[in-house]
């Protein structure tokens, strides 16, 4: 079969972008610490406030035994629940996160918290913040006309300065 060098040419270029793409999107996922969601978990939507996780009492941040950080929120239109958080640094803190009605998303920029919030379904995330300071967690799935409101604020504070509800 014969093929012509420049068809020869373009397809290695091709190629080579195309891999080389891949190996930028690798190079950032390893770096960042980017992983893909891998809980499972489905529940009821429209009836967070009758479960004994995502009821108003029992949301926000909690300190397990182990000194790690849980913190339960649910996300509606058009806003996180709680929408002010206090976190420690440098430990880890699992995310867990219900819409209580459609598709919305949370992102911290500058960190690797980001996660779509399916309904339907608990979104979990785990992560370490090092760096103290003012963060904002935004919605970044377009859920209706207050979608560009819908943010909350997370603080990291040194975890000797930490204490729950603080
Ligand atoms: Cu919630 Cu966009």
């Amino acid at each position: 079969m014969h093929i012509d060098p420049a068809e020869k040419r373009w397809a290695i270029l091709t190629l080579v972008v195309a891999f080389s793409m891949m190996g930028v999107l690798a190079g950032y996922a390893i770096n960042d610490n980017i992983n893909p969601p891998s809980n499972v978990e489905t529940i009821d939507s429209t009836r967070l406030h009758l479960t004994r996780e995502f009821n108003e009492d029992n949301l926000g941040v909690h300190q397990q035994k182990d000194g790690s950080i849980r913190v339960v929120m649910v996300a509606a239109r058009y806003g996180f629940f709680p929408n002010h958080l206090v976190v420690p640094a440098d430990t880890p803190v699992t995310f867990r996160i219900a819409s209580a009605d459609v598709l919305h998303g949370v992102h911290t920029p500058n960190t690797n918290m980001n996660t779509m919030v399916v309904p339907g379904y608990v979104s979990e995330v785990t992560t370490t913040f090092p760096h103290p300071g003012d963060y904002s967690m935004l919605c970044n799935e377009y859920c209706g006309l207050g979608h560009d409101f819908m943010w909350s604020r997370l603080k990291v504070v040194p975890a000797d300065q930490f204490k729950v509800g603080g």
